[in-house]
């Protein structure tokens, strides 16, 4: 079974090396990752009076609605003067509200950031790291994707990673993001099963 995954890219350039390396993470695990893009470059600049709103937005709504049932989220981004990408952060402030709804709570997480600089969005990546701490989001750890010297000349002609050491990470951290999915679901599952069991035993005990 594959688990179904949300992409949140953090640039909303055409021909974006982050949407690229998206793109190849999915071809990668399309076995186990059922991957979908989420867009954000639509969504109004977040402000709470909508929260108490009678209606909201409907692209807040369309976000919702598509982070919702998924199974995980992948946030793919660059760094914007070392810091999260504005569409992105006001993506996952979208989700977090109203207060007590939150789309992201328990979802499990990967964080992969990309530029054709020499450290890789590093800042942009404890960045977005922090908020995913605050919203109860298990991040997986390893391997940390901070990709660096990320240029035209390392994807093909299809758009997604040339062979070579970008890739082979890449490829591991593919890997390691379907196991980190399905160690969470499992553990979840597998946790439910001993409450109910549990509760099943405590019933049939005599008082
Ligand atoms: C950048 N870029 C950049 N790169 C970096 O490594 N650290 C940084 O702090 C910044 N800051 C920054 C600010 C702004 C406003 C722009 C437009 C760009 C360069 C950035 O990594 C590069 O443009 C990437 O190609 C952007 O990612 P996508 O669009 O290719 O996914």
């Amino acid at each position: 079974m594959a688990y179904k995954i949300a992409i949140l890219v953090g640039s909303l350039r055409k021909e974006s090396f982050n949407r690229r390396i998206a793109k190849s993470i999915c071809a990668i695990r399309n076995d186990g990752l059922d991957c979908s893009f989420v867009e954000i470059g639509d969504l109004p600049l977040y402000n709470q009076d909508y929260d108490s709103a009678p209606q909201q937005p409907e692209q807040y709504v369309r976000l919702r609605d598509a982070i919702r049932p998924v199974d995980g989220v992948l946030f793919v981004s660059p760094e914007y003067n070392r810091g999260v990408p504005g569409v992105l952060k006001n993506a996952i402030d979208v989700g977090s509200r109203p207060y007590g709804q939150s789309v992201w709570d328990k979802k499990p997480a990967a964080i992969v950031t990309a530029s054709p600089g020499a450290i890789g969005g590093f800042g942009s990546n404890h960045q977005i790291r922090q908020s995913c701490v605050f919203l109860n989001m298990p991040v997986m750890q390893q391997p940390e994707a901070y990709l660096g010297h990320v240029t035209d000349a390392s994807f093909d002609e299809s758009g997604c990673l040339k062979d070579g050491p970008l890739k082979d990470l890449v490829e591991k951290l593919a890997h390691a993001f379907h196991d980190w999915v399905d160690m969470i679901h499992r553990s979840r599952a597998a946790l439910a099963e001993d409450s109910a069991r549990e509760a099943q035993q405590r019933e049939e005990q005599p008082a």
